[in-house]
């Protein structure tokens, strides 16, 4: 058997599926198609919502938007994947939330960015919204695995967020500051209507990464930088593994880690979990050898010492090492390609996320071990948990290979089929045509 490689739509490509399911659907054309990529996150996971950092990029793989604006309050939503119409009425949304459905996402980032626009003083921009976009068809074509944690969700909701400031003239992807914006409405459309309690990581990358770089993203201040990562050129490729299980975000797990660190971080005193990270980590910190007597560094240790319930304890053992894996990784980029540490990181932070935070399965641990068996410089899981996707940095040569083992060892165990994806850093979302 082969790998089964998940290709990306070209935008060309990704704006004629949408627009031509819009024109069958509507019987009219769009006024637009727009594109918002799903994202990997190399190291950093679960510190977004802890303020501290995280290191996305942005997938080739992507969602397009076909839309056009309706005079009423209907949202009527099309889908490859989902062929049914689809129809929820965007004032009722604004009075009952959660939702389930395309409603709740599309819904979801109209009143979420009418009320950031309310909050961050642009009153005038969030009538022009309400005025101009009561309500809108859609046809979505995605080339991102949905369910995957590639975060297909935020890329529907970071597609329609570029649409709709088109369509309503606020101009705001036009600018950093504005797109900022746009991602706080993703993140209200997932946290309110959708009921998800995430972090905001997702909608950061689908809305701000660059080609062929990586973007810092500082949790508790949102600002960013933008490392080099420019793989090719190191004879490189990021191997996505999709484990094919489930990942649902919405389901209590991910809430709940989320309780865990918000109660630890009472107890410690602070507001978010991120305060705690000193400004200088020494190179002496061990951060990767997680069986070591000195892990984690005493400054680690000195903060798990005041808490008394176990789960605190592994809990912040993980976000405050993460965070510190992470600050350590952006300082490689900056310095070259040290191979090697890169693999220490990217290895610690998995056997963490999976010891101390144990949000991994057991696809995502053998999807790991097979992929560092075959050579990998370093292998992960990416995102949430729970299932979905794990990375593997490997010398582009060896891409097909390394794929092979991991298939082979899915078949040796009994699970579902993997699929693959190569993750070529790509642009933000955007206007297609
Ligand atoms: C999901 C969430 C993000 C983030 C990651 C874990 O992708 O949507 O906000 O918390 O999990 O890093």
């Amino acid at each position: 058997m082969k790998p089964d490689f998940i290709p990306a739509y070209d935008p060309q490509e990704g704006a004629l599926r949408a627009r031509e399911l819009f024109e069958e659907t509507f019987a009219a054309k769009p006024e637009g198609v727009w594109r918002a990529p799903g994202r990997v996150n190399v190291i950093g996971e679960h510190t977004d919502y802890n303020g501290g950092k995280a290191l996305p990029l942005a997938l080739p793989h992507a969602i397009y938007v076909a839309l056009r604006v309706r005079e009423d309050d209907q949202l009527k939503i099309i889908s490859e994947d989902f062929p049914q119409l689809s129809v929820h009425s965007l004032l009722e949304l604004a009075k009952n939330y959660p939702a389930s459905g395309p409603g709740a996402f599309v819904g979801g980032v109209i009143l979420g960015l009418k009320q950031v626009l309310e909050d961050n003083g642009h009153p005038e921009k969030a009538q022009a919204l309400a005025q101009k976009v009561p309500g809108l068809e859609v046809a979505i074509a995605s080339s991102v695995p949905l369910s995957a944690g590639l975060s297909s969700s935020a890329a529907l909701e970071c597609a329609i967020a570029v649409g709709i400031d088109d369509l309503a003239s606020l101009g705001l992807a036009g600018s950093f500051e504005g797109r900022k914006l746009l991602v706080e409405a993703g993140k209200v459309a997932e946290n309110r209507y959708v009921g998800a309690p995430t972090g905001g990581l997702d909608q950061s990358a689908s809305m701000l990464c660059e080609q062929d770089r990586v973007l810092e993203l500082d949790c508790a201040t949102w600002q960013t930088r933008s490392h080099p990562f420019d793989l090719p050129a190191l004879g490189l490729s990021l191997l996505v593994i999709d484990t094919c299980t489930s990942h649902d975000l919405a389901d209590g797990q991910y809430g709940a880690r989320r309780a865990a660190c918000e109660e630890a971080a009472q107890v410690l005193g602070v507001k978010e979990l991120g305060e705690l990270i000193p400004k200088d980590i020494t190179p002496s910190d061990n951060l990767t050898d997680l069986e070591a007597a000195d892990y984690p560094p005493s400054w680690v240790q000195s903060q798990l010492d005041k808490l008394e319930d176990t789960e605190q304890v592994s809990r912040v053992r993980h976000v405050l090492t993460e965070i510190a894996r992470c600050q350590r990784l952006c300082e490689l980029l900056e310095a070259g390609a040290d191979l090697d540490q890169w693999r220490e990181l990217l290895d610690a932070s998995h056997e963490s996320l999976r010891r101390d935070y144990e949000v991994t399965c057991k696809e995502l641990d053998v999807a790991v071990e097979a992929a560092r068996g075959a050579g990998a410089y370093g292998a992960r899981m990416t995102g949430g948990g729970f299932g979905g996707c794990a990375i593997a940095l490997v010398r582009s040569d060896q891409l097909e290979a390394t794929a092979d083992a991991i298939l082979d060892a899915f078949t040796k165990a009994g699970f579902n089929q993997p699929r693959f994806l190569s993750a070529l850093p790509s642009a933000a979302a955007g206007r297609v045509e």
